[in-house]
Parts: C-alpha cells; sequence; structure tokens
C-alpha cells in the first residue's frame, strides 16, 4: 500500500486506530503507533465549552510526547460551536480535526450529535463546512467518520460524502453499520465501496476488521484507502503490525513473546497511571488489563483478582507476577484471541 496524504500530513501506512472513547486515551494510542498503527484519532471531544476545563477532556485533549499527526475528534450539535472546537483544539495542537457523526451512544444522539446527525442532512453539512472554515486559516485539514446511514432503509453515506467533499472534508471513514444497528449484527462493506466510487477524498473503512486476513479482504472488496481497527487492538495493540506484515508478505507473524506482552503491558500501566493519576488509574487500568488476557490461561482469576485491587502499585505488581507465572507456561501467545465480547459502548464513552 502507499502512504495516505491527509492535507500536509504524510502518514505512516494505512492501518489506523479507531477513536474509542474511554480506551484510546494518548498512552493507548502511542501504543498502538509503536507496534504499526500509521495513525490514530483521539477520542471525542465535546463542542460543549463548559465542559472543556474538565479533567476529562483535558485528559483527552492530552498529546505530550505522541508522534504526530495529532489528530482531534470533535463531537457536537451546533456548527458555530462545533467551528469553535475546532480552533480550541487546534490552538492546544491539533493538526488534523475529525468530526465525529458515527458515534451511536445515547448520550451524544440524544444532543443530536454523533451519528443521529446523518438523519439531519442540511445540519450535518453546515457544521462539516463550519469546521472546514474555521481551520482554514490555520491549513488544518478536516476530516469526518460517519457511518452507512441513520437505519437500513435510509442509508445516505454516500450522497453525504458527496457533499462532505464538496465542502472540504479531506478524508472520510465510514463504520459499516447504520445507526439503528448499534454495534450489532455484521458490517456490510458495499456501501463503503460506493462511497470510495463516489468521491475523490481518502476514503477509511471501518467495522469488524479483526484479523489479517479480514483487513486484506475489506481493502480489496471496498477498494478504500486504509482501514481503521477498534476493538479488535483492545488488549491486543500489535494487530497493526501483524495486519502490516501479512500484507507486505502473505505471511502471518509469529503470535508475540508472552515476555514481550509483559514489557508492553506493564509499561502501558506505567503511563496510564501518569495520565489518570493513582486513585482514577487503578480503576480505568483494570478493563485494559482484562482485555489483554481474556483468552489467556488463568486470565479470568486474574481479571477477577484485579478488580478487588485498589493499588497501582498491586495491581502492577499482580500484572507482573501473572505473566511471570505464565513465561514458564508459554514462550508465545497463542495464535488469536479473538473479540467477541458485547462492549460497554455508552458506559465507557460516558
Ligand atoms: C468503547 C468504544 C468507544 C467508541 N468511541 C468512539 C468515539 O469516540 N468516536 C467515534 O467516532 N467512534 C467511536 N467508537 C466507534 C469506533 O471508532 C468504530 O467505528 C467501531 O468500534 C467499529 O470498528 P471495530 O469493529 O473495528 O471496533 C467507539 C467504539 C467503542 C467500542
Amino acid at each position: 500500500m502507499t502512504a495516505l496524504r491527509i492535507g500536509q500530513h504524510t502518514l505512516a501506512n494505512n492501518l489506523f486506530v479507531a477513536p474509542m472513547a474511554g480506551v484510546t486515551d494518548r498512552p493507548f494510542r502511542q501504543l498502538c503507533k509503536a507496534l504499526g498503527a500509521g495513525y490514530a484519532v483521539s477520542e471525542m471531544v465535546t463542542s460543549r465549552k463548559d465542559l472543556w476545563n474538565s479533567l476529562k477532556t483535558s485528559r483527552r485533549a492530552n498529546h505530550a510526547g505522541e508522534p504526530g499527526p495529532i489528530s482531534v475528534q470533535i463531537a457536537g450539535t451546533d456548527a458555530p460551536m462545533m467551528a469553535e472546537a475546532a480552533i480550541y483544539n487546534i490552538e492546544r495542537g491539533a493538526q488534523i480535526i475529525d468530526i465525529n457523526m458515527g458515534c451511536p451512544a445515547k448520550k451524544v444522539c440524544n444532543k443530536w450529535a454523533g451519528s443521529a446527525l446523518m438523519q439531519n442532512e442540511p445540519l450535518a453539512v453546515e457544521i462539516a463546512q463550519a469546521v472546514v472554515q474555521a481551520a482554514r486559516p490555520f491549513n488544518v485539514p478536516v476530516t469526518l467518520k460517519m457511518r452507512t446511514g441513520w437505519c437500513d432503509a435510509q442509508k445516505n453515506a454516500v450522497l453525504l460524502a458527496r457533499q462532505f467533499e464538496d465542502v472540504g472534508i479531506q478524508m472520510l471513514t465510514v463504520h459499516g453499520r447504520t445507526r439503528e444497528q448499534g454495534y450489532k449484527g455484521f458490517a456490510e462493506y458495499d456501501t463503503i465501496a460506493a462511497v470510495k466510487q463516489a468521491v475523490h477524498v481518502p476514503v477509511v473503512a471501518n467495522g469488524d476488521i479483526t484479523s489479517p486476513e479480514k483487513a486484506r479482504d475489506v481493502l480489496a472488496y471496498t477498494g478504500a484507502d486504509a482501514v481503521m481497527v477498534g476493538r479488535a487492538a483492545q488488549g491486543r495493540p500489535w494487530i497493526f503490525r501483524e495486519i502490516g506484515h501479512f500484507l507486505a508478505t502473505g505471511a502471518h507473524m509469529a503470535p508475540p513473546l508472552v515476555a514481550e506482552v509483559r514489557r508492553l503491558l506493564l509499561d502501558h500501566l506505567h503511563d496510564h497511571y501518569g495520565l489518570y493519576g493513582e486513585l482514577t488509574g487503578v480503576r480505568s487500568a483494570r478493563k485494559h488489563i482484562a482485555w489483554y488476557v481474556r483468552a489467556l490461561p488463568g486470565g479470568e482469576e486474574l481479571r477477577q483478582h484485579i478488580n478487588t485491587i485498589d493499588d497501582c502499585l498491586v495491581q502492577w505488581q499482580a500484572v507482573a507476577d501473572y505473566f511471570d507465572q505464565l513465561c514458564l507456561q508459554m514462550e508465545r501467545l497463542p495464535q488469536i484471541h479473538a473479540v467477541d465480547a458485547e462492549q460497554e459502548i455508552e458506559e465507557l464513552a460516558a
């Protein structure tokens, strides 16, 4: 695959980490980038000014030490507020602004944001245009992430894609589900292929990409310029180098050494505590630990044990001890640990 450009930024490769609120914070994005992701979009930042000084938003806007380009996703319902949010984030280091029209979480949709905007085409286009105009003086490109449509009978991604391109959106990501589907059923790729045919800007295919083969097949089927991986990267950030290796050589990489996963997870925890502080960090790290170990021997016992620990040092040591034991049992991880758990999207996004 040839490297993609968004405005003046050349991306390292065409394998992207999906924005996931409550998951793709700066430590996780950095880890994915170090393990082969060419690009990562931050968790969404609200366009509500009254929340900009909250701890949550300031953590989400923390990009310290992250390799560029820094891409910040904004969410909201009002064009002037979204324009202001774009400028606010650009002034704090955003080099690319991404507009969220893909999130189905109730909290977002009740306020007519996220994928709910796809039901109101004039407002969706007005928002895109306002953000592009606000970012233009800073030479900051604007991208947009959406779904295939509101519901099965109303798949308007192609119609909207053309209008977004006309107002200056420079890259479009399409998650192959409707808003109505939430995360149920399967992603479909025909609409993504149709969007790719309809516009000239790069198109990114997203949804249910869980393996190197699936990445290859979705790229070939849709003609998309890149693939974006979300849930399959949870607890498995090395999926990007596995996909990259497979696309380049047609062969699978060996699964990671248990000793490497031990080091990656312990470093991840260290960065995580650093961003969130000990009190919050010990709790928000639990889900990451559970994802890393979910298909490993003794993983469920570790998860249960971790949920009883309220101290970072104790948590870190429990993970270290678990992996020390695992190193004695196996040299490498099993070939794949698939993602099948229903995600607590709204809880995490809240
Ligand atoms: C926990 C969670 C949080 C998410 N938060 C966001 C978000 O903030 N912005 C967004 O555009 N999409 C969000 N998404 C959707 C993902 O970016 C992606 O489109 C979706 O998970 C489908 O890709 P996947 O099948 O590879 O997971 C979220 C998904 C999950 C699972």
